[in-house]
């Protein structure tokens, strides 16, 4: 046997503090900024579908702050749904596989469905998205992303609607994470993981 149990978990928690300390973040979308072009979303929104029912479906569970900021702004008819699916680990990097984790709680079938994701980067995830619900004959299927980063498309996927395209960086929180922390942040942020970080 080598370290026992004990040592063996202080040397990991001391390894993840360095780590830790070496994260930095630089704010690139302000709350405020976020906010106003939601809003302009929205109504760019409804204004596609004038007295339509909208049936919002966030994808877990990095969308969620922007379809509740969303949803809250688009006037009239709307109804939410969530599904979630698995695309990436712990880090910064695409395992390319996407995996349905949680269905939607309800049929699409025949309704005006708004994808809510929160950013398009390889495209990967919003591709195999958008062929499981096709299958699922919606009446109008669309795609709101609050960021897109085309430089790193691999599918040829597209969205309807855009909040801001940002440079191949990787971004943090308004619910995108970094291995699950950093979703709390009210502005969206550039990670750099230092030197040993990566
Ligand atoms: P795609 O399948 O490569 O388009 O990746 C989409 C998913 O990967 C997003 O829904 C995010 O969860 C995650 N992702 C991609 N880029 C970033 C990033 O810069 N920060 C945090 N998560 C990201
Ligand atoms: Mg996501």
């Amino acid at each position: 046997m080598g370290m026992d149990m004990a040592k063996r978990t202080k040397v990991v928690k001391e390894r993840q503090l360095k780590k830790k300390e070496q994260e930095k973040v630089r704010i690139l979308i302000s709350r405020g900024r976020l906010q106003r072009r939601i809003t302009e979303m929205a109504r760019e929104i409804r204004k596609d579908f004038p007295g339509e029912p909208l049936h919002l479906v966030g994808v877990l569970k990095g969308a969620v702050f922007f379809l509740t900021d969303l949803g809250k702004q688009i006037s009239g008819d709307v109804s939410f749904d969530f599904i979630a699916v698995s695309s990436y680990g712990a880090g910064t990097h695409t395992s390319g596989q996407v995996r349905l984790t949680r269905d939607l709680d309800s049929s699409i079938e025949g309704k005006t469905v708004i994808v809510v994701e929160d950013i398009l980067d390889t495209g990967m995830t919003l591709q195999y998205l958008l062929r499981v619900f096709e299958q699922r004959k919606p009446k109008r299927l669309r795609v709101a992303v609050l960021l897109d980063k085309p430089e790193r498309r691999i599918a040829a996927v597209h969205a309807d609607y855009v909040g801001f395209t940002i440079p191949n960086e990787f971004v943090i929180g308004y619910g995108l994470d970094y291995a699950e922390r950093y979703r709390n942040m009210p502005d969206v942020g550039v990670l750099s993981l230092g030197s040993e970080g990566k």
